[in-house]
């Protein structure tokens, strides 16, 4: 993927533009018609009708098509060396997803060369680009030993400045039956070293993987080295997860599946956003996550794609909103807020996922009238062309 742009950049004869500012037009999505938008130095500088667009160093003519924020990725790892299809071809004849799938992938990413990691996240962080994601965050947790959670942590870093420092993911197999001495040595050892490279801190709070002490303890040694908690939890079935990452002011917590009404109240209270993650519940065959209810109950609900090569190998967000609507009860508005705001949310951004004026200048735009088709035509490749900064990302498949 190539780039160029010059320094002010108009997006005219917008069909549909999503703002997500109420300010801006009509609704939660603060939708506007027969629209234009300029961005300069990297911003959105101006927003209104199209005919009254000022002049810029360059106008893409948008012939009708609909305009959106990127999306905002919270939740990837892409951080990961080899594949799990045989995994996935067994879970499709019958087989139940564990946790412990993931000590395969554990062991193939240890074996691989820094450059053999860096070019998994580039490629995979190009095809998020490519399906309109322009905001992605990248988990490590497939190395579960210092050396290899800190040098995923160095590559994650090169490709975003949203590094999560998935500590304790699975205990690894030389941790085997010993998870409270890999977590011990997790807050001894591992966040210390790895903590400079990272933002966030997560913990996969599941059966199986850490029980509710064990990733109280990963997350409080983590913020004590000033990072930000979030938590895997409530993926496989009820459990301490949701809880534990209101308790400890989580930015979010993720997956979100199995819940009760516990639960829910507490995340209405609270300013921890539901993180969902449908395209793991779709390749994992399990039921979805209660979207109406978090949303009746006034949680934040973000969505996210969750690439991993176990339950979720697919970074495609406009895969994930078309299933939010068909199968969780979302509406189409809802659906593409919470791939765009409510993805910035759980990142706790402002600047991203909103085209109000003075957020990045980071655009997709659908071969699409509006935004709906993005639920209405499932698997379709609508998005036809990215603006990241400012700057036009030019994949081969631009239609703009
Ligand atoms: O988000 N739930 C835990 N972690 C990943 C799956 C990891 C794997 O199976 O490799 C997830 O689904
Ligand atoms: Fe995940």
């Amino acid at each position: 993927m190539t780039t160029t742009g010059p320094r002010t950049t108009a997006l005219t004869n917008i069909g549909t533009l999503v703002t997500n500012d109420p300010g801006l037009g009509e609704g939660m999505l603060g939708l506007r018609h027969d629209a234009a938008v300029v961005f300069e130095d990297g911003v959105v500088a101006w927003v209104g009708d199209a005919r009254d667009a000022p002049a810029a160093d360059t106008a893409h003519d948008l012939g009708g098509r609909t305009v959106l924020p990127g999306f905002v990725e919270s939740h990837s790892h892409l951080v990961f060396a080899g594949d799990r299809a045989a995994e996935f071809a067994a879970r499709m004849s019958g087989e139940k997803y564990g946790a412990g799938g993931i000590r395969t992938t554990i062991e193939a990413t240890r074996a691989a060369t820094d450059d053999q990691l860096a070019d998994n996240v580039r490629r995979l962080m190009n095809e998020s680009l490519r399906s309109g994601s322009t905001t992605v965050e990248c988990k490590t947790g497939y190395g579960q030993r210092t050396r290899d959670e800190l040098r995923s942590a160095e590559i994650a870093g090169q490709f975003t400045d949203e590094v999560t420092l998935l500590a304790a993911h699975v205990p690894p197999p030389e941790y085997a039956g010993r998870a409270d001495d890999y977590v011990a040595m997790v807050c001894d050892e591992m966040i210390d070293a790895c903590a400079p490279h990272a933002k966030w801190i997560d913990v996969f709070c599941e059966r199986g993987a850490f029980n509710r002490e064990q990733a109280h303890a990963v997350l409080n040694a983590g913020v004590a080295r000033g990072l930000i908690p979030r938590v895997h939890g409530n993926q496989l079935g009820e459990g301490p997860g949701v809880r534990l990452a209101v308790e400890m002011g989580a930015a979010s917590v993720d997956h979100v599946t199995y819940v009760t009404r516990a639960d829910i109240d507490a995340l209405a209270g609270s300013s921890t956003v539901a993180t969902l993650l449908p395209g793991a519940d779709f390749c994992t065959r399990n039921k979805y996550p209660d979207a109406r209810a978090l949303l009746d109950a006034g949680v934040t609900v973000a969505l996210g794609a969750d690439c991993n090569p176990g339950t979720s190998y697919t970074t495609s967000l406009p895969f994930c909103i078309a299933i939010a609507v068909r199968d969780m009860h979302m509406t189409p508005d809802e659906a593409v807020w919470a791939a765009t705001a409510g993805g910035a949310a759980a990142l706790r951004r402002t600047d991203v996922g909103t085209l109000g004026i003075g957020a990045r200048a980071d655009a997709v735009a659908l071969d699409a009238p509006t935004h709906l088709h993005l639920a209405y035509r499932p698997g379709v490749p609508l998005v036809g062309g990215v603006w990241k900064d400012g700057v036009r990302c030019t994949p081969e498949t631009e239609t703009v």
